[in-house]
């Protein structure tokens, strides 16, 4: 029988969850059919209780639900738990939900492809949201020195106390004048997708990553290219961290280098 997997969100139209993970199940031979599910913010718990009599093995889990996720769950990985918040979910033998979270691994193995490796450096997170979280304990567990620049402080320091790594907190005006002493940048903050760009200081080839895509990056990766930066948008996280979700529910890690070509072609299609 097919298997039913899916990511649950709202608003879920645009993801392209679903064209990543039906082509791995064609190409692993997996019967198992991925959707995209709108569940409006409150209503995970009755969500999984329908799933779970569906038959449903596996879930990735995106706003609003990632915090209600974990807290849902029956059993929790120690990055989901640090994190406060999952974004897969794998049915357990006893029935229940265990929760994962992919996105700081997802965006570990994003730099490796990139040819980064950040341990020691400079890293200035522009952004202290969820996203900045699991960006915040990837490169913390890969040692780089932090510096988390947000418009509210407070936020920034409650997420310079996740991490192990060196860490200062500064406003988002004053980091934006200090990234002259950045070895590497990542955007985190949701400015782009109402089109709004950076005064970026010249980059002489250093890393600017744009944990957004699409229309969403644009701008700003524009604007970053110019100065000098070089670039990279967050189709490879948002690749990666689906691999490892499909890692924990079928054992493989599935190739990324084929998902981001057809990502990004979607993407392109639709600007
Ligand atoms: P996500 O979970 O995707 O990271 P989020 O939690 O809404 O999204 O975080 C968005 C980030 O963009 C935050 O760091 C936010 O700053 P605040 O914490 O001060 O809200 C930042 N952001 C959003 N709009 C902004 C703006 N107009 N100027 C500066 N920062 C902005």
């Amino acid at each position: 029988m097919t298997k039913l997997f899916g990511v649950i969100g709202d608003p879920i139209s645009h993801s392209l969850s679903p064209l990543i993970h039906n082509a791995w199940f064609r190409e692993h031979g997996i019967d198992a059919d991925y959707r995209g599910m709108q569940v409006p913010a409150g209503e995970l718990a009755h969500a999984l209780e329908a799933l779970a009599r569906e038959g449903c093995k596996g879930l990735n889990i995106t706003l609003p639900h990632k915090e209600d996720a974990l807290r849902l769950s029956d059993e929790q990985g120690d990055i989901a738990q640090r994190l406060g918040a999952a974004n897969t979910l794998v049915r357990t033998k006893s029935g229940g939900w265990r929760a994962e979270n992919t996105d700081a691994p997802g965006f570990a193995l994003a730099l490796q492809n990139e040819n980064v490796d950040l341990a020691g450096k400079s890293v200035f997170i522009l952004g202290a949201g969820g996203a900045a979280r699991a960006v915040a304990l990837s490169l913390s567990d890969l040692g780089a020195n932090l510096t988390i620049c947000n418009r509210t402080i407070a936020k920034a320091e409650a997420l310079a106390e996740l991490v192990t790594s060196p860490c200062t907190v500064l406003s988002l005006d004053d980091g934006l004048t200090k990234l002259a002493t950045a070895d590497a940048v990542i955007n985190t903050l949701s400015i782009g997708h109402s089109g709004a760009s950076l005064d970026l200081p010249s980059g002489n080839d250093r890393l600017f990553f744009d944990i957004s895509y699409g229309k969403a990056a644009d701008e700003i990766l524009r604007s970053a290219k110019t100065n000098g930066w070089q670039i990279a948008d967050g189709l490879s996280m948002l690749v990666a961290q689906a691999a490892y979700s499909f890692e924990f529910w079928f054992g493989i890690l599935p190739d990324t280098a084929s998902a981001l070509k057809r990502c990004r072609a979607a993407v392109e299609a639709t600007q």
